[in-house]
């Protein structure tokens, strides 16, 4: 069986208020995987369906991380009924943010992270498991689209350690590891850090940006609180002092 077909008639292994379906990963994102790993690969997965499909074809070295065993349970019987080897394949039971810490791994090639994807879930996976990945291997962020993963993204996409490679659809992102180390640096060595908050670092020196409304909001406040006072003297020197720079 190859990924077309698959696609042609998917697992649903998802329960969506009762109903069984497929979440499924976009059809690049699991074309990036049939063309990404083979029977060398190592490979993770956070969450798992038709992800984990794609990569039981691969034939690869997999670990599927996700808490639902009955979602694990319709994936080996559609496997098993297609002739599709998953015995390559750990399913392993139990949240990722509680297993990836202290999980025993080969060098990964490729890792999905595709589980929770509340807050603070996406970064948990991508920090335990960016410095299991080789350089030269690949991540995939799905649902950057949802905020969690758009951060991820566009922290990434920043990073000197990290090449993006590609986005599909506005929702799966893809990225090459280039070299070690971005999940342990401090804020000032990333670059999204460094410039997004107040403590901002300008010219390589951490300096407090103020909000930039807050002086034109408290002049208004100012002007509006002298006129219902009908203070014009007061007013008018504001002004003028304005005016004259
Ligand atoms: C969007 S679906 C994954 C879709 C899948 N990649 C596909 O191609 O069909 C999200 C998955 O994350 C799993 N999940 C939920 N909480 C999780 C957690 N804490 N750790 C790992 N997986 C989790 C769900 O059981 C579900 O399988």
């Amino acid at each position: 069986m190859n990924l077309d077909q698959v696609l042609n008639d998917p697992p649903k292994p998802h329960n969506e208020a009762g109903q069984l379906i497929v979440m499924g990963l976009t059809t690049d994102g699991l074309r990036f995987i049939r063309d990404n790993a083979d029977q060398s690969s190592a490979t993770l997965e956070t969450g798992c369906g038709l992800s984990t499909v794609a990569f039981a074809l691969t034939g690869s070295r997999h670990f599927a991380i996700s808490p639902a065993g009955s979602e694990f349970e319709i994936l080996k019987s559609y496997c098993r009924e297609r002739g599709i080897a998953t015995a390559q394949i750990d399913f392993i039971e139990s949240p990722s943010e509680t297993v990836l810490p202290t999980l025993a791994l080969p060098p990964l090639d490729l890792v999905l992270i595709d589980g929770r994807h509340g807050f603070p879930a996406p970064y948990i996976d991508w920090f335990y498991t960016a410095g299991r990945l080789k350089k030269g291997g690949h991540v995939i962020v799905d649902d950057v689209w949802v905020w969690s993963g758009q951060i991820l993204r566009d922290f990434l996409a920043e990073q000197p350690q990290w090449e993006f490679v590609a986005e599909y659809e506005g929702r799966t992102a893809v990225f090459k590891k280039l070299a070690e180390g971005a999940e342990w640096m401090e804020w000032t060595q990333q670059p999204l850090v460094a410039r997004g908050g107040r403590l901002q670092l300008i010219d390589g020196q951490p300096r407090v940006v103020e909000p930039q409304t807050a002086p034109a909001t408290s002049a208004v406040r100012r002007a509006l609180g002298d006129l219902g006072r009908g203070d014009f003297a007061a007013l008018g020197k504001k002004v003028f002092r304005r005016i004259g720079g």
